[in-house]
């Protein structure tokens, strides 16, 4: 048996797996909030930031391609073990779940598959930029002048009317209460895999694991909830406009908190 056959069949080796490549999204997880929260500077500031990655496709494709493979890892290795969990105690706990286990951990597989289902819409949302699936329209039409380049995606106004969508807003808001959860037992597990428990390391770890799953909700929350009550809002409105038919009004809402529609404009199907 190879290394890697050895590895993947004993679960300790399927738990460093789930423990390296939660490590490694985690981490994706602060540099993505680090970028998004530019969102509260000025519009060129996340434009300008978005073009510089753009810029970079090597470096950009080598993250998307390591971020997979985590992903993927990742899913295996927490889905198998809890499969070896249940397939080794068939008969149920009274009561339904072990002594001592945190209702945190008993959610980790339900948490986990919604925030994949997210991260899939996510990926349409804001990379693939698929027109159907916004609630608003064709967010490809969305372009600014940044100086010294030249015409760039306006990832800014495509971030506030994105969330401008009531329906997206909550799906956004939902993800991140279940991703809070699920960092907040993960982290916590991530260094038990590696052995650090005991009476001096536990309450560290677990303060650890509550300060920063905190911090990734309050700061990701922070984005959408900022658009809801107004941020961009008067840049979303020239941007709507600047679009003209591409852009609509948000679907299921009926009053266009944006512009006026122009003549000209569509209502998004
Ligand atoms: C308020 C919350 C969030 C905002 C505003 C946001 C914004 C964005 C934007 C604008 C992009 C597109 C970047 C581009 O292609 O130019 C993006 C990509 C991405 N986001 Fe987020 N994001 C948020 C939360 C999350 C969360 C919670 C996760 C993971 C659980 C996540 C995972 C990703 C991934 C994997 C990509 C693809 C990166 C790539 O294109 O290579 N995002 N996000």
């Amino acid at each position: 048996m190879t290394l890697a056959q050895q590895i993947f069949r004993s679960s300790l080796g399927r738990k460093y797996i789930a423990a390296l490549t939660g490590a490694a999204l985690f981490v994706f997880l602060l540099g993505h909030l680090a970028g998004n929260l530019q969102v509260f500077g000025s519009p060129d500031l996340i434009n300008g930031y978005a073009h510089f990655l753009k810029s970079k496709p090597l470096m950009v494709w080598g993250a998307r391609l390591g971020l997979l493979v985590c992903l993927a890892l990742h899913v295996y290795a927490v889905l198998s073990l809890a499969a070896d969990a249940k397939a080794a105690r068939p008969v149920q706990y009274a009561g339904g779940s072990a002594y001592g286990s945190s209702w945190r951990s008993r959610y980790m597989v339900v948490s986990g598959l919604v925030i994949l289902a997210f991260v899939v819409y996510h990926l349409a949302h804001f990379t693939a930029l698929l027109p159907g699936i916004n609630g608003f329209g064709d967010f490809r039409v969305l372009k600014t002048e940044l100086k010294g380049v030249g015409e760039v995606p306006d990832v800014y106004a495509m971030m506030v009317l994105g969330f401008r969508v009531w329906w997206v807003a909550l799906f956004y808001v939902v993800a991140q209460a279940l991703l809070f959860i699920h960092l907040g037992h993960g982290l916590a597990a991530m260094f038990q895999s590696f052995g650090l428990r005991n009476h001096v390391w536990t309450p560290r770890i677990q303060l650890f694991a509550k300060a920063f799953s905190t911090l990734i909700l309050v700061g990701y929350l922070s984005i959408p909830v900022a658009i809801t009550f107004g941020l961009g809002r008067e840049y979303a409105e020239q941007a709507t406009i600047k679009a003209g038919g591409a852009i609509g009004k948000p679907v299921g809402q009926t009053e266009t908190p944006a512009a006026p529609m122009v003549a000209g404009t569509v209502e998004a199907k």
